[in-house]
């Protein structure tokens, strides 16, 4: 009982140290997420199909609203217009809050206001999507 007590405040320690300024989010909790929250609405695999929202194979380099071809014609202007490049980077900010970095995107999603949760979707995004 003490040596799995220990074991478990060592595991929490490394936890709680490795977290702030951690880049790399964590693919398998990002995958949980994912299923509970994207899921529904995007495939990921290679010729996934498009559901209420594109399928995302290829989608880090990519112009945001020009890749998936059978979407295109479904996607806001806004998106189309916007210029942005798929990245760590501009994923952060559109699952930080896709109406505030796209105004009048029809990806209907308030966010995540957790960093940990954005970066791990992120990284379970990188580890499929290309
Ligand atoms: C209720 C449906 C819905 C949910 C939930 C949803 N999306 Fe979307 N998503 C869309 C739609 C619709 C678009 C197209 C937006 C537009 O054209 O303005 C989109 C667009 C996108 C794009 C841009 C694709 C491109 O080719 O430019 C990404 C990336 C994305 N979603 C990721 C996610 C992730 C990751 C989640 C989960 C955290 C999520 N979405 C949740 C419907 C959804």
């Amino acid at each position: 009982m003490k040596r799995l007590l220990a074991t478990f405040a060592l595991s929490l320690a490394l936890t709680v140290s490795a977290t702030p300024g951690l880049a790399e989010g964590n693919a398998a909790t990002g995958k949980d997420i994912y299923n509970a929250v994207c899921w529904e609405c995007h495939s990921v695999e290679k010729s996934g199909r498009d559901k209420i929202g594109p399928n995302l194979f290829g989608l880090f380099g990519a112009t945001a609203g020009q890749r998936a071809v059978s979407f295109e014609s479904r996607h806001s202007a806004e998106l189309k217009n916007s210029g942005i490049v798929w990245s760590e980077e501009t994923l952060d900010k559109w699952l930080a809050s896709p109406e505030k970095f796209v105004p009048f995107t029809i990806m209907p999603f308030v966010g995540f206001p957790e960093k940990t949760a954005r970066d791990d979707v992120i990284a379970y995004l990188k580890s499929v999507t290309q």
